[in-house]
């Protein structure tokens, strides 16, 4: 009953020549694709080439990040009302990358994930335990940590359209995938919590995506998992041939 959302996370890769390609070779293969929906998140650099590139597909392109503010004098950002008016409908918040590299918290996962919803982006809010935090038990406790905090003051109204992401960081890139059973395991922790802050309706309907070396050869073990409603690729989005078979496992 939840349409599946296939996401493409580039991180800080390709070109806007680079993306123009790998739309002319993506888009055949995705042609007639109606059981999915699709988005790509390019660098921000690649978000012009990107929509044009989509343009006549049902491909809709997202970007890596946002600024919480609306306009101001903070050096460096793009904020939520820019990306609307280039015609970016999604925005990944909270990525492990951001909080291990670029002191994203679970406040201003917060602070980015309101500015989105106000702005009318879908956002996809990652949350994941890193490695020593699974082996000392302690996963369904930050994913629970990071579900609350981030969903912190915001009304199940102005949440309709969040999508979350599990990403385990210690599968992130590393070619180790979760059990298609720890994922399930997890992303019922993560429904479990938004169903206490949003109400039983909305978590029912919560799209809970798996990041995690998703590969054209693992995507089908895990997108048959009832509570997993779609992917969040890293590395093997990268290709359009590999992209469209997970897209299409
Ligand atoms: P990989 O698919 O490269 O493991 O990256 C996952 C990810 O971080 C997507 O946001």
């Amino acid at each position: 009953m939840r349409t599946k959302l296939m996401a493409a996370n580039w991180k800080m890769n390709k070109t806007p020549d680079e993306t123009r390609v790998f739309f002319r070779e993506f888009l055949p293969l995705v042609a007639g694709h109606d059981r999915d929906e699709i988005v790509v998140c390019p660098p921000y650099t690649d978000v012009d080439a990107a929509i044009a590139g989509a343009r006549g597909s049902k491909v809709a392109i997202g970007v890596q990040n946002v600024h919480w503010k609306a306009d101001g004098a903070y050096t460096g950002e793009i904020s939520a009302p820019m990306l609307v008016s280039l015609g970016v409908t999604h925005v990944i918040v909270g990525h492990s990358e951001r909080r291990q590299y670029f002191g994203e918290t679970d406040d201003t996962v917060n602070l980015r994930l309101k500015a989105a919803l106000e702005a009318g982006l879908t956002p996809i809010c990652c949350v994941g335990e890193v490695l020593e935090e699974r082996e000392a038990g302690l996963c369904d406790d930050v994913l629970r940590r990071q579900c609350v905090r981030a969903f912190h003051a915001i009304s199940a109204k102005k949440a309709a359209k969040l999508v979350v992401a599990y990403e385990p960081v210690w599968a992130i890139g590393t070619g180790k995938t979760a059990t298609p059973e720890m994922a399930a395991e997890a992303h019922a922790v993560i429904r479990r919590e938004a169903a206490e802050v949003f109400g039983e309706e909305f978590a029912a309907k919560l799209r809970i995506l798996y990041g995690g070396s998703v590969k054209p050869d693992n995507a089908a073990v895990l997108m048959v998992q009832e509570e997993i409603d779609g992917a969040l690729v890293g590395g093997a989005s990268l290709d359009a041939k590999s992209f469209a078979g997970i897209v299409k496992y």
